[in-house]
């Protein structure tokens, strides 16, 4: 299965696959090629200092549709046939989304559906939960709403900040995203309706 990475910002969770597949961990999987909506991304560099392909598709200017199909071109070209979200801050619609049926996961740094959106860590904080976490799902058109495929718990101590939380949450996404990719890959998840079988928890 050849995953095209999709990045926004520090690509810290493109690393983690990255490392995975140094380790050749992630097999069947490989990482086709990293695409970044944002120049500045220091993802790109990360995929670059591992040799694999790195692009940038500019979201500016474009509308919605018109830089998906920018996206699908992109990955076509790389032969892309699966899709991770990691750290990618723009919605997909149907129209991105139809074409890789149960073949697209993200990362988000919640236990949904609890605190979907943008500001999870924050509004976790705010809320005063004792337990927060890590959910990697597939995507659907919904935001953050599609079936869940693994979740991992992370407790809030007293005291937390945002970088105190957003640390201890990163350390557990990035052991379970490459799970669930190299699960994927291996064909070992399947779904019916909402309920994904396949990936224990740990
Ligand atoms: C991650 O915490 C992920 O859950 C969220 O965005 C963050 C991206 O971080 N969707 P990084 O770019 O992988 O370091």
């Amino acid at each position: 299965m050849r995953v095209g990475v999709l990045v926004s910002g520090t690509g810290t969770n493109l690393q983690a696959l990255l490392d995975a597949q140094a380790r050749g961990e992630l097999a069947p999987a490989t990482i086709a090629a990293v695409l970044s909506n944002r120049p500045e991304a220091p993802a790109l560099g990360r995929a670059a200092a591992a040799g694999v392909p790195a692009e940038v598709v500019d979201h500016r200017g474009l509308a919605r549709e018109a830089f998906e199909d920018r996206l699908l071109a992109r990955l076509a070209a790389h032969r892309a046939d699966a899709v991770v979200l990691a750290g990618f801050m723009r919605v997909l619609t149907p129209h991105f989304v139809d074409r890789f049926p149960l073949r697209i996961v993200n990362t988000h740094p919640s236990l949904l559906p609890a605190f979907p959106g943008a500001h999870a860590l924050e509004d976790a904080l705010a809320h005063g939960v004792k337990l927060t976490g890590v959910t990697v799902h597939f995507v659907d058109a919904s935001l953050d709403g599609g079936p869940i495929i693994a979740q991992t718990a992370v407790p809030v101590e007293d005291g937390d900040d945002v970088a105190a939380l957003r640390a201890r949450i990163q350390r557990e996404e990035h052991r379970l995203l490459p799970r669930v990719v190299q699960r994927l890959a291996a064909g070992r998840l399947s779904c019916q309706g909402r309920h994904v079988i396949g990936i224990r928890a740990e």
